[in-house]
């Protein structure tokens, strides 16, 4: 697949196999989300990576929008001690969100199905993950990533509306 056709071909799967995802796999997405754009190139990036049952059993109780039976899990945190340059700081959704694309993308490319389940900015989502996996005080949760194999087949699509699209200026 090129990479318009992965683009296109990555879709939220909220159904699995009952298979676990190979480690090997797991490193590949994390060397994917690691070759993300950064603001000032500050990596603040953090990423849990959750396969016990027990702990998936507690994430999906915690997310209102997060019940489905994946499982492994990446949940992608913002380190902010590693912030200390004050613009740098006021970027980390960004960089997490390009870590957490490159994940989503990278998995179609491995046979993979992902989800991406929003916990920043709702507080008390951010509290209950950050007590499930005894985040620091310093790492702050963007989102957890479902992933496994799918046991969803969804069509690939791009979602373009040329009326969205402003070319020089807005009208
Ligand atoms: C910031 C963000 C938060 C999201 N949170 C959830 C969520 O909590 N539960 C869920 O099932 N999907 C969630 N999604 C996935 C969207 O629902 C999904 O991307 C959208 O419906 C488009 O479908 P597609 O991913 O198949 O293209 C989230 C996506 C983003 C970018």
């Amino acid at each position: 697949m090129n990479i318009q056709d992965i683009i296109y071909a990555r879709r939220s799967i909220r159904q699995y196999q009952d298979k676990p995802v190979e480690r090997e796999k797991i490193e590949l997405l994390l060397k994917a989300a690691m070759a993300a754009p950064t603001a000032m190139n500050s990596k603040p990036w953090e990423f849990v990576v959750v396969t016990q049952v027990e702990t998936l059993d507690k994430i999906r109780s915690a997310l209102m929008f997060g019940k489905f039976n994946a499982p492994a899990a990446i949940v992608v945190c913002s380190n902010t001690s590693l912030l200390r340059r004050p613009m740098a700081s006021k970027f980390w959704v960004q960089d997490c969100s390009a870590a957490t694309q490159n994940i989503l993308l990278s998995a179609v490319g491995l046979g993979l199905g992902t989800v991406w389940l929003g916990v920043h900015p709702i507080h008390v989502y951010k509290k209950r993950i950050s007590e499930i996996l005894s985040l620091p005080i310093y790492v702050e949760p963007l989102n957890v990533i479902y992933i496994g194999y799918p046991a969803d087949q969804k069509a690939g699509r791009t979602q373009y509306d040329s009326s969205r699209v402003h070319w020089e200026t807005f009208d």
